[in-house]
């Protein structure tokens, strides 16, 4: 067999090794054996001296030349074996169908909120429809018109933010009892949710809060239905068990006024620190719309009722909450405990 022939049968021997392998360790192995240092080309190339003049770049070129190709054939082959690699792992990857999938983060509602919209369903099922009023109210509606005079003690700096110009941030909700009565002929049956605001702020004080206002106006509208009506809330939103209590009061647009008291929930009515020691605590300012607010929005021949809550406090008498300033500093801690 003549030398080149040789040479190139090194190529044949490659394709034929090559066939038989099918992980990386063999064909490094192959690799080393062919164009390693110490391979099959290495020990071609050092014989070239053995040859004469004229043959030794021929030869030189031609090793080159197969030293080549071998090296390229390998790095293919290396590229096969590698996805081959990739394929088998991803086979045999097996995915559990009936894990359950990751859940997204569900955010809660605000706690004065929950209430809120606990309050309002209760009344709406009795038929009450939810109205609403502006926050940014005019001395008029706010105070004028539900009977409270300018000498009023509600009235003072202390308790209200005056914006100037008769414009104020209303103190409470009722002024939306004088927007509805302007805009629609009796029946009235309304409750309307919102936000307040006073110049206070300590431990059961915050300068803006939450309100329920209720007013039910038609021909001969009884005491006895506004107690029947908010011992039914009190029930419902405290429970059937709950004990309440009213107790004669003084609201400038009601007449006669009253306050709703529950039994403690802390002490059931022994006495603590919570209820100072009365075993009963205020929930709701009421009474029977008095005559002087009917005439300001031009009613004749009805009574009503009117009621007024604070959303934080029933919030915070519901939950054994004891500082309304955890409301609004957004402490998720706090706030995750109602989801
Ligand atoms: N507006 C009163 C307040 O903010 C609460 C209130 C008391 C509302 C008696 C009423 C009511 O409608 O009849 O303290």
């Amino acid at each position: 067999m003549n030398i080149e022939r040789e040479i190139e049968k090194i190529k044949e021997d490659v394709l034929k090794a090559l066939e038989q392998i099918k992980d990386r360790q063999s064909l490094m192995d192959l690799k080393a054996k062919f164009v390693g240092k110490k391979g099959v080309i290495s020990e071609w190339l050092k014989r070239i001296k053995d040859f004469g003049e004229e043959e030794r770049p021929k030869l030189g070129k031609l090793l080159n030349e197969v030293k080549n190709y071998i090296t390229e054939l390998i790095e293919k082959h290396e590229t096969l074996i590698k996805e081959r690699e990739k394929e088998n792992k991803l086979q045999n990857v097996s995915f559990d169908v009936t894990l359950p999938g990751r859940r997204p983060i569900r955010a809660s509602f605000h706690p004065v909120t929950i209430v809120m919209d606990e309050i309002v369903e209760i009344f709406r099922e009795l038929g009450f429809f939810v109205a609403e009023g502006p926050e940014i109210e005019d001395d008029f509606h706010n105070f004028e018109a539900l009977n409270i005079p300018p000498d009023h003690p509600a009235r003072d700096m202390q308790d209200t933010f005056y914006i100037g110009g008769g414009v104020l941030l209303r103190t409470h909700t009722s002024p939306v009892q004088i927007r509805v009565m302007e805009s629609f002929k009796p029946p009235i049956r309304i409750i309307a949710p919102g936000k307040v605001y006073r110049r206070d702020f300590d431990i059961t004080h915050s300068p803006m809060f939450h309100q329920v206002e209720g007013l039910y106006v038609d021909r001969n509208v009884k005491f006895s239905e506004l107690k029947g009506t908010l011992v039914h809330f009190a029930k419902s939103i405290f429970g059937k068990n709950t004990k309440v209590r009213f107790r004669p009061s003084f609201f400038p647009f009601t007449e006669p006024s009253a306050e709703m008291d529950i039994v403690c929930v802390i002490c059931k009515g022994v006495g603590c620190r919570v209820c100072k020691n009365s075993g009963w605590l205020e929930i709701l300012g009421c009474g029977m719309v008095d005559p002087n607010v009917f005439e300001f929005v031009g009613y004749r021949d009805v009574t009503g009722f009117a009621f007024g809550l604070g959303v934080e406090r029933i919030a915070m008498l519901k939950y054994g909450i004891d500082d309304i300033r955890l409301f609004y500093q957004n402490d998720l801690r706090f706030l995750k405990q109602f989801s």
